[in-house]
């Protein structure tokens, strides 16, 4: 297809979906945000009580995965949000908006072994590439952990984010801490991160891996506005 394809890995909190986001912003491209899938079949396996660990309850899962209606809308926010004015996700779980419930720690804490379900990546897998094929888009940016491994492998830019975990750990806690939806401590995500990345490195089925072909981009060092810009430039150079 024409459709231009960007994939933007790694690990949690090294400011993907905020790149993804401005990217997408500055080319007109759909940002589609894969981790909030997985976080969208997992709140729906909180809210229906079932038992993680338990193997009897993991067709229960798959069968979430293979159900649900997950999509996204944009909009862009009117004002009085500061400088930021790129458009915002919504993720509309069965038409319900759940873009904040599937940030809460308790999501955070479970989503890893929703992930690691190959049944259950399969259906995820199915409903990305279904997105980043619709004949009605220029361009699509995704972020995750195996977009340009797994779901988009012919994806003509490849980046994969990294920044130290103190800084990763940090960034979470100041956004988390802003929205003020519950109480938040540095040291608990530190470890929800920490635990996240070996959950995701470690599973059998697209493990979080930088693709051959991606371009490294430390968040450490770069700011946001020169990561934006070089992959523009990266994108221009490939058009
Ligand atoms: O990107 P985010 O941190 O919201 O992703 C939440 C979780 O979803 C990750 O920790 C990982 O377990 C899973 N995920 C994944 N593959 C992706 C995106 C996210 O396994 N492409």
């Amino acid at each position: 297809s024409s459709i231009f394809k960007i994939a933007i890995d790694g690990p949690a909190a090294s400011g993907k979906s905020t790149t993804a986001r401005h990217v997408a912003h500055r080319l007109g491209f759909t940002y589609i945000d894969s981790g909030a899938m997985y976080r969208a079949i997992t709140l729906k396996a909180l809210r229906r009580n079932i038992q993680f660990e338990s193997p009897s309850e993991m067709p229960h899962i798959i069968n979430l995965a293979n159900t649900s209606k997950i999509h996204f809308a944009t909009t862009t926010p009117i004002g009085g949000s500061g400088n930021d004015n790129t458009p915002q996700t919504i993720v509309y779980l069965d038409d319900e908006d759940v873009s904040a419930d599937i940030r809460t720690m308790n999501v955070s804490r479970n989503v890893s072994f929703v992930a690691a379900l190959p049944e259950v990546r399969k259906a995820m897998l199915a409903k990305q590439r279904r997105y980043a094929n619709s004949t009605d888009i220029d361009g699509v940016v995704m972020d995750g952990r195996d977009i340009g491994t797994a779901v988009l492998p012919d994806a003509q830019v490849k980046i994969f984010l990294t920044a130290i975990t103190n800084v990763r750990a940090m960034r979470r806690y100041e956004q988390l801490k802003k929205k003020e939806k519950e109480l938040v401590v540095y040291e608990e995500i530190l470890r929800d991160i920490e635990k996240r990345d070996k959950a995701d490195l470690e599973r059998k089925v697209s493990p979080l891996r930088k693709a051959i072909d991606a371009v490294v981009l430390d968040t450490t060092t770069l700011s946001l506005s020169e990561i934006v810009g070089k992959i523009i430039e990266m994108t221009n150079n490939m058009k």
